[in-house]
């Protein structure tokens, strides 16, 4: 059963769609828009709001569960409180991301694309970040960590759960 805040995102989402759908008669060239707003709203994709989505746009569900599936930023489970995006790209690769990555999985004990029991982590790969010249580079929502050791990450994922258990103190 949906909660009021659920229906409160879905009356949001209508009107999201219902704004931008007058600017063009093709769903189509909104879909992406739509779905950016949806993830914002709830956090991440779940069948129920796609399936709204499909309602409203009229297009068959199919079609948004693709283009929701296509596209790597969408995501479709719930999302840990920190988004972890290690850089499996070239130059992070060469400089030891794979072994990053190994240590990262071994402390939150998850794999790539789950999040952790405690919902504070999830972890993602990523295709460069852009930021190259500090490789083997970790990102963590929108804060890029560089010139990584497999301790370096370890101690900065520490912080995070200690940040975390002093603001629930707090
Ligand atoms: S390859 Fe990792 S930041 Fe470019």
């Amino acid at each position: 059963m949906q909660t009021s805040l659920e229906n409160d995102k879905i009356a949001e989402l209508k009107k999201y769609i219902s704004d931008i759908s007058g600017k063009t008669d093709k769903p189509e060239s909104y879909l992406i828009a739509v779905l950016h707003r949806a993830q914002n709203l709830f956090g991440y994709l779940n069948r129920e709001v796609m399936d709204e989505i499909a309602v409203i746009m009229n297009i068959p569900a199919s079609h948004i569960w693709g283009v929701a599936t296509f596209y790597h930023y969408f995501k479709l489970k719930p999302q840990g409180r920190h988004s972890i995006s290690i850089c499996l790209g070239t130059a992070c690769y060469v400089k030891g991301a794979g072994n990053i990555l190994e240590a990262v999985k071994k402390e939150l004990g998850i794999g790539l694309g789950e999040t952790t029991e405690d919902g504070l982590f999830s972890l993602h790969e990523a295709r460069c970040l852009g930021a190259c010249g500090l490789a083997p580079v970790v990102m963590i929502d929108d804060k890029i960590y560089g010139e990584l050791t497999t301790q370096k990450i370890t101690e900065i994922i520490s912080g995070y759960r200690k940040s975390n258990r002093k603001s629930k103190e707090g």
